[in-house]
């Protein structure tokens, strides 16, 4: 099926907003070449935001994250970051411009790739500018987990990219290996999956990170075992720092999941959202647990704050 058909089909049922290298295009029309890197490659690299209230949280943060994951693969982009600051603040006001949509709260993601050309991974065959689209849907089309109800998660066989093979702090285009793992999980029955390093040690989930508690301590992977580097995460620590609650980042094997007090995971959409089931064992006696609770209501109230929600 051609791809303007496929993109017909979306745009009947969607409020979405496509902006490419700074136009608004219609979903019907919004095309990227078979000769893209992004297509061919997973030469490209990625960041989403959600808003509350029609703002954006720390999207500063995720513009700094994304000239990391930029150098990490020597990406030197074509427009400065001011403008992809600008045509995804445009981006959000053109999607509550519809009617209707003005409290609409969304998902907001940017996508930058390397360009098109001729086939060959040689920088001399790329024969555009860097193509960046900016995608805005409504945060409906993200169902998530309710706080209340827990996330059930397997712990995949199938091990994280290790830092030096494909760096996982870079928020690249290409997602293979954690789609896979969440395939198998979602396979399985759970809704999503978390994932080991070569040794053993835990990293993170598809595409959060993740925490556990136990006698009121909280951990979490550190950095250098190969995870991005959350906004999320990043927040939750300082929060623990405010709130006195001691906080670590440790190295550890699964069964210091299996055997925690709380087990919750972290990231831009799923906030703070506590785990009830890891490879069918209960968590936390399947109900959150006393400092996923007070971080969540921290959390809550630090976007509040920080965006000035009424
Ligand atoms: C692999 C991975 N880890 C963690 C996260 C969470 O990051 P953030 O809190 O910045 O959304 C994401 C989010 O996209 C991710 O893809």
């Amino acid at each position: 099926m051609p791809a303007q058909i496929q993109n017909t089909v979306l745009n009947n049922t969607r409020s979405t907003v496509i902006n490419i290298n700074g136009q608004f295009v219609p979903v019907s029309e919004a095309n990227v070449s078979v000769f893209d890197r992004s297509f061919l490659y997973g030469d490209s690299l990625y960041e989403v935001v959600r808003t509350y209230q029609g703002k954006p949280f720390r999207l500063k943060e995720h513009l700094k994250r994304l000239e990391k994951s930029a150098a990490l693969c020597q990406m030197e982009f074509s427009q400065p970051i001011a403008e992809y600051e600008r045509e995804i603040l445009r981006s959000i006001e053109h999607f509550r411009a519809q009617p209707g949509k003005a409290h609409e709260d969304v998902y907001c993601r940017i996508v930058i790739s390397r360009g098109a050309g001729k086939i060959g991974f040689g920088l001399k065959n790329v024969e555009t500018p860097y193509l960046y689209v900016i995608y805005v849907e409504p945060i409906s089309m993200f169902p998530n987990k309710p706080f209340d109800q827990g996330g059930k998660l397997q712990i995949s066989a199938r091990t994280r990219n290790l830092p030096n093979a494909l760096d996982p702090a870079m928020k690249s285009g290409n997602y293979l290996n954690s789609l896979l793992a969440y395939l198998t999980a979602a396979d399985a029955g759970y809704d999503d999956a978390l994932m080991l390093d070569y040794q053993g040690f835990m990293t993170e989930g598809t595409t959060y990170n993740i925490f556990y508690v136990n006698r009121g301590i909280v951990a979490t992977s550190p950095l250098d075992v190969g995870i991005l580097d959350g906004v999320t995460r990043r927040a939750i620590i300082d929060l623990c720092v405010e709130l006195g609650i001691p906080c670590r980042e440790v190295r550890y094997p699964k069964n210091y999941l299996y055997e925690a007090d709380e087990v919750f995971v972290s990231s831009s959409l799923k906030e703070v959202l506590p785990v009830f089931d890891l490879d069918g064992k209960k968590i936390s006696g399947g109900k959150a647990g006393p400092i996923t609770k007070i971080l969540k209501n921290a959390f809550d109230e630090l976007v509040k704050k920080e965006l000035r929600l009424s």
